[in-house]
């Protein structure tokens, strides 16, 4: 039941499930960095190292068979949470390893040569930035960055222009780490198809807080991190289309990836294997896959849409609160709460952001200072020192926004 200030969520007894939350009584509001872990995750990877650590998909021994079987599951959970077929997804390192990895596949695949062009915005993180900068370095190609408006938004006008018969992939965040924004990835998905081009998708901060539907969507590739999501470090996602799965060789080779590998003639012949396994040669974070599958049972018992309708209702009520500070300077993205994930980055006039970071620290209330790897978007809104960054999560309440309110405004 909603309470007085219209919380879907009740974030205090949530809170109990988050043992370093109980044990710190810190006030967690770097959400967008990293999440805290449920006991029911914690407890699923401890569970698999004490009862059935092996390695997958190579012994014929109980152990290995079900360890297996785990990490096939959670191909299937993660597939089925963002609406695809679990041969679609890979697990990767993270969101900067699954974007690297897809802008390696373009040059692996002979995609991209100096003719094309690539297309980033400037509101990108770094890690959706840096991999399609240095691809474009290495073909030398065109890398056209597309401007936002002052709250942030993509302008699809703007986009139509920048995205012609040359690009080959356009490369948008589905949503800010800075502003919160969430950009309508549909539209420019059109647009680049129209060309014959691919959208890639940075969902790292999206995929965690708003149900999101890949189909619906109708991009072809999309990243996203475990650990920003109730999940392990170490475990990220690679969704492709099917048919790009089926038909494009993956930049990282090796064991596991093949069914059968012989030299004839001096040749090395490779027969290939199913995806996902042809996408993730090595032995994969086994434990993290299981810890991210048990996240993703956590989220949806709660669901998604309950999740960003509280983290709405609490952006809202930290704008108001913001606003009524004398000391406040400025709202990267402005005030309104439109299209906006529970993340707010501000500027106050009596500390610079690494200084009131270190006092809320001090003070026991985790923030994050600087330019959060999104430096171009922070220059080009006019922020030159950085912000401070809150980002909310399932366990936050109008009460830890209270107590930052508090700790900015005394001496
Ligand atoms: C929008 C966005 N993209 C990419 C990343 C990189 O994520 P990771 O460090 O998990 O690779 C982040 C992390 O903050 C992010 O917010």
């Amino acid at each position: 039941m909603p309470n007085d200030l219209g919380f879907l969520l009740n974030y205090n007894e949530l809170k109990e499930d988050f043992p370093l939350l109980k044990k710190t009584g810190i006030v967690y509001l770097d959400n967008a960095a990293t999440t805290q872990k449920p006991r029911q995750v914690i407890n699923a990877i401890n569970r698999f190292y004490i009862e059935l650590n092996a390695n997958i998909a190579r012994g014929l021994y109980e152990l290995s068979l079900k360890a297996t079987k785990l990490y096939e599951e959670a191909h299937e959970k993660v597939a089925k949470f963002i609406g695809s077929e679990p041969g679609e997804v890979v697990f990767t390192k993270n969101t900067t390893d699954s974007i690297n990895i897809v802008a390696w596949m373009f040059i692996a695949n002979k995609l991209v040569s100096r003719e094309n062009s690539i297309v980033v915005t400037i509101s990108e993180h770094h890690s959706n930035l840096l991999p399609w900068k240095t691809i474009a370095d290495i073909v030398g190609c065109k890398l056209r960055i597309a401007p936002v408006d002052k709250n942030g938004f993509i302008d699809i006008e703007i986009m139509k222009e920048l995205i012609d018969e040359t690009t080959v992939v356009a490369a948008v965040g589905l949503a800010s780490n800075v502003t919160g924004r969430i950009q309508n990835v549909r539209e420019v998905a059109k647009v680049v198809h129209q060309y014959g081009g691919y959208i890639v998708v940075d969902g790292a901060q999206a995929v965690p807080h708003i149900p999101i539907n890949v189909k619906e969507l109708d991009i072809d590739f999309l990243a996203f991190s475990g650990h920003k999501m109730l999940g392990p470090t170490g475990i990220g996602v690679l969704w492709a289309k099917q048919d790009i799965v089926e038909n494009l060789k993956y930049p990282v080779q090796g064991g596991g990836a093949i069914k059968s590998v012989r030299v004839e003639e001096g040749n090395i012949i490779v027969d290939y294997a199913d995806m996902p396994w042809r996408g993730e040669p090595g032995t994969p974070h086994i434990a993290g896959a299981i810890g991210l599958a048990e996240a993703i049972e956590y989220l949806n018992k709660i669901g998604l849409e309950n999740i960003k309708k509280h983290e709405e209702t609490l952006t809202r009520y930290t704008l108001k609160r913001l606003s009524e500070i004398n000391s406040l300077e400025g709202v990267v993205g402005g005030f309104s709460a439109e299209n906006r994930l529970g993340i707010v980055s501000f500027t106050t006039k009596k500390y610079t952001p690494y200084a009131l970071a270190t006092k809320l620290g001090l003070e026991g209330i985790a923030v994050r200072a600087g330019f959060h790897c999104a430096e171009p978007l922070h220059r080009y809104l006019g922020f030159n020192e950085g912000s401070v960054r809150v980002s909310f999560y399932l366990y936050n309440g109008p009460e830890d926004v209270d107590k930052l309110i508090q700790a900015i405004e005394e001496k």
